[in-house]
């Protein structure tokens, strides 16, 4: 079960600063709740643990044991909140070097991602890794428009086509997007693709939960009725109006109450790589739902304790406008005895230990630390890394960004900045339809 602690913001917020926000806590679940704030249409996500379409469901599991039966790769293409969320629930669900392991050491597919930068090198470099092997591929994307991964869409199908034929590379394309609009899902009617749908009230980067997310984690292992249950469990947990009865809520006051104060940054921070990824779905969700209008805690992320070997100095000492939220899972998934040694390195006093108690005194000692240093820090538990845990996770961050942002005043379901970008490359690109910026750009560069 996932705890939230907060014995350490002792001295950062007094106890009537939360009496004192509970009103307005209590109007931006109204507005969740009720529909009746910015981006309602896009609250989908809200009953998604329980409310999903149980026919695609069962066809994502059938779809991932087809994978799993006829391919050693599975390229995700997709990028933002097309692919973060499995990105994240994969390497959560295994050990770190999974990926790595030769074929006849892995239970399941690779799952290998691409079209998530439009950088030539990375894709060519996981051609390589495919190899002669046998592949399938999951395109997503929601508006079935965005160029990265219809470039890599574009290499991959004439892949697919080269070594299976065509008949045979649409028996191994499965395109996840929206239920009627968008070039990609044209091009999987004509062609013929199993499809999977983006529901329309679910945004990207609440979409982990749908199809997106799903197929991807299934087809690498991932028992997604027990992520499913842990999400619902939390649509029961986080529901409730009353901060003294949600933590998921008061996640969200306590951080509103820090950025009022100054404190504009937050660190999510992990103690194991295997979290790293959570740590990138978790900064998409939070920077695109917050950062607008002017306004917006920005989301970073520390992986430690590798990061304090890099910018841990800023934490402890830089500038003051810095709070941190450890996620961390309390049950270690495996465990490493130091070993004894007679030459003298200064480790006798550990060992016999367990490397995750020093990892997690290393945590402990950290975070007091930091907390001296004048960094607010929060926790989010979890017992175990598995399934369950991590749907309650997503469950948890999803509600408390949504009430976050309302108690924020922006509406936490558009994401409008993110167009000028692709305003600006179409327009240098020559993309039909933007000539008009073309002449202007080119001369700014
Ligand atoms: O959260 C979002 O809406 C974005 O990050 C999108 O997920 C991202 O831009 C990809 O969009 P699409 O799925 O339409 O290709």
């Amino acid at each position: 079960m996932l705890k939230f602690k907060t014995q350490h913001l002792e001295k950062f917020i007094l106890d009537a600063e939360i009496s004192m926000i509970q009103p307005m806590v209590t109007v931006a679940d109204e507005m969740l709740r009720k529909g009746i704030g910015a981006g309602s249409a896009y609250t989908d996500w809200l009953h998604l643990p329980t409310e999903y379409d149980k026919d695609e469901f069962a066809r994502i599991q059938a779809a991932a044991k087809k994978i799993q039966s006829d391919s050693k790769v599975l390229v995700v293409i997709g990028i933002g909140g097309s692919y973060l969320g499995a990105r994240a629930a994969i390497d959560f669900l295994n050990e770190y070097f999974n990926n790595y392991l030769p074929d006849e050491q892995r239970d399941f597919p690779q799952v290998l991602f691409v079209g998530n930068s439009i950088a030539p090198a990375y894709l060519n470099s996981l051609i390589n890794v495919i190899g002669d092997r046998d592949f399938s591929v999951n395109v997503i994307s929601k508006s079935g428009t965005t160029t990265e991964p219809a470039i890599a869409f574009r290499v991959f199908k004439q892949m697919l086509e080269e070594k299976y034929g065509v008949v045979g590379a649409r028996e191994r394309i499965y395109a996840t997007t929206d239920a009627k609009r968008g070039a990609l899902k044209t091009l999987a009617d004509t062609e013929g693709y199993e499809e999977f749908v983006v529901p329309d009230g679910v945004g990207g980067r609440f979409s982990v939960l749908t199809a997106v997310g799903l197929l991807p984690i299934a087809t690498a292992g991932g028992d997604i009725e027990q992520l499913m249950a842990g999400a619902a469990a939390g649509e029961v947990e986080y529901a409730d109006a009353d901060l003294a009865k949600n933590p998921a809520y008061q996640y969200a006051a306590y951080r509103n109450i820090l950025y009022r104060k100054g404190y504009t940054t937050e660190l999510l921070i992990n103690y194991d790589p295997t979290l790293l990824q959570f740590g990138e779905w978790w900064k998409q969700l939070q920077g695109e739902s917050e950062g607008k209008d002017g306004k917006g805690i920005f989301p970073a992320t520390g992986n430690f304790s590798t990061d304090l070997h890099s910018f841990g100095q800023y934490i402890q000492d830089g500038r003051r406008n810095l709070f941190e939220t450890l996620f961390r899972v309390t049950e270690p998934v495996t465990d490493v005895v130091i070993p004894e040694m007679d030459a003298d390195d200064g480790l006798g006093y550990l060992q016999g230990e367990k490397m995750s108690y020093v990892n997690r005194t290393a945590s402990e000692g950290t975070l007091l630390a930091h907390v001296d240093g004048g960094v607010p820090n929060m926790i989010v538990e979890v017992d175990k890394q598995n399934e369950f845990s991590l749907g309650q996770a997503i469950y948890f961050f999803e509600v408390a960004v949504a009430i976050s942002g309302y108690l924020n005043g922006i509406n936490p379901f558009d994401q409008p900045g993110v167009e000028a970008y692709k305003r600006n490359m179409f327009g240098l690109l020559g993309k039909p339809g933007y000539e008009d910026i073309t002449y202007q750009l080119q001369q700014r560069l």
